[in-house]
């Protein structure tokens, strides 16, 4: 009988704990919305580690990310809508999975195996995340993901050979979790039948103040990177790796986005440049950023296997765009920092290759990890 209360006793115990770690962290999921063409986009919610992240089914866009501020109070801390016309009227990629190749490519051509490949040239003379229907405009295959220490959802789609131009079946698989340490881990995968470049990220922007927080330039941002690739007037790399010690895109100790962007040029102006990331010896995943919003004392650290990261700080927003709280997107209201290859590395044979061949599998992994500060 006591062996029986015994049992009694761990069961229930075990069943609170087990209810614990659920309260603790969730997976739900609805319809989003409708494509045009019926299609049907659903929406997941991700609870972990004292933070949410919701993911929509179109192009993997996170639309929010709820954490809190140093007295424990939450706010969403990403641009985006709320409805999912807001990302039928067109958007400068909020919270996408950007690809087959983000950033940009040169006159949308390059060379493989001694073939011309022309790709659209959706950005002025450029192509760019992409091209016209890039990985952020289509509809991603789901799969709920329940980790020993996260909650995620998996995200697949097969990118047809030739899809804008691109050579070979690419089967590409994207993970988003979210870690009992207020973590997004966001792992990336892909194979191809055919060599094509390719170059992944995710294009959020982020406003440590919160849905009404304004301008990001009071953010204070430090980055993992000595130098960078600068670019002509069009943002194409010249090729250099140009260091950064002693010019305004110094950040390699904490200083305010703002303090020195209007020294940067640029038209629009503002910073939109990648930075590469300094090597690490040892284990673990780089740092890239850190980044801390000393209004609310947020604080994000990013966390790459790749060796690159575009700091761009929303320069093309304009206030035309009328995202959540109806709030208009002025200039500066959001910063991105996409983890990303080189721009335009097809064209320039010493940057790290993007090049992924039959037989190969791709797998980076990024870490946006959110905390507070006093
Ligand atoms: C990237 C580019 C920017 C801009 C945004 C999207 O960040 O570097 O120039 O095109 O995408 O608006």
């Amino acid at each position: 009988m006591y062996h029986l209360r015994l049992l009694g006793i761990v069961i229930v115990f075990g069943a609170a704990m087990v209810r614990a770690d659920d309260a603790k962290s969730s997976i739900t999921k609805r319809e989003f919305g409708r494509m045009p063409n019926g299609d049907i986009v659903e929406i997941y919610s991700l609870t972990n580690g004292g933070i949410t992240v919701k993911v929509i089914t179109l192009g993997g866009i996170i639309t929010e990310i709820h954490a809190p501020d140093r007295n424990g109070t939450h706010d969403d801390v990403v641009l985006g809508f709320y409805k999912l016309d807001g990302y039928l009227k067109g958007h400068p990629y909020f919270g996408c999975i950007t690809g087959r190749y983000c950033n940009r490519i040169a006159q949308g051509k390059f060379v493989l195996e001694g073939k011309e490949y022309q790709l659209a040239k959706n950005n002025g003379p450029h192509h760019l995340h992409g091209g016209n229907v890039g990985f952020d405009k289509v509809i991603w295959n789901p799969k709920e993901i329940r980790r020993d220490d996260s909650v995620g959802i998996e995200l697949t789609r097969r990118s047809p050979d030739g899809e804008e131009g691109y050579p070979g079946n690419l089967d590409v698989t994207v993970r988003y979790l979210v870690t009992g340490t207020s973590e997004l881990v966001i792992e990336y995968e892909a194979t191809t039948d055919k060599a094509t470049p390719l170059n992944l990220t995710n294009h959020t922007y982020f406003n440590l103040g919160g849905i009404r927080g304004g301008s990001i330039l009071h953010h204070e941002l430090m980055l993992n990177a000595s130098s960078i690739t600068p670019t002509d007037e069009t943002l194409i790399p010249t090729g250099k790796i140009q260091p950064v010690k002693g010019t305004p895109f110094d950040f390699t100790e904490f200083k305010a986005i703002g303090k020195e962007i209007d020294k940067v040029g640029g038209n629009p102006s503002g910073y939109d440049v990648n930075y590469v990331i300094n090597r690490q010896e040892g284990p673990g995943i780089p740092l890239a950023a850190k980044v801390r919003d000393p209004k609310t004392g947020r604080t994000l650290e990013v966390y790459t296997t790749e060796p690159g990261i575009q700091l761009y700080t929303g320069n093309f927003l304009d206030g035309t765009i009328v995202g959540k709280g109806n709030v208009s997107y002025q200039k500066h209201f959001g910063f991105c920092l996409e983890t990303q290859h080189f721009p335009d590395s097809p064209n320039h044979p010493d940057f790290p290759s993007t090049i992924l061949r039959p037989g190969h599998k791709f797998q980076s992994t990024t870490i946006y990890k959110f905390g507070t500060t006093k």
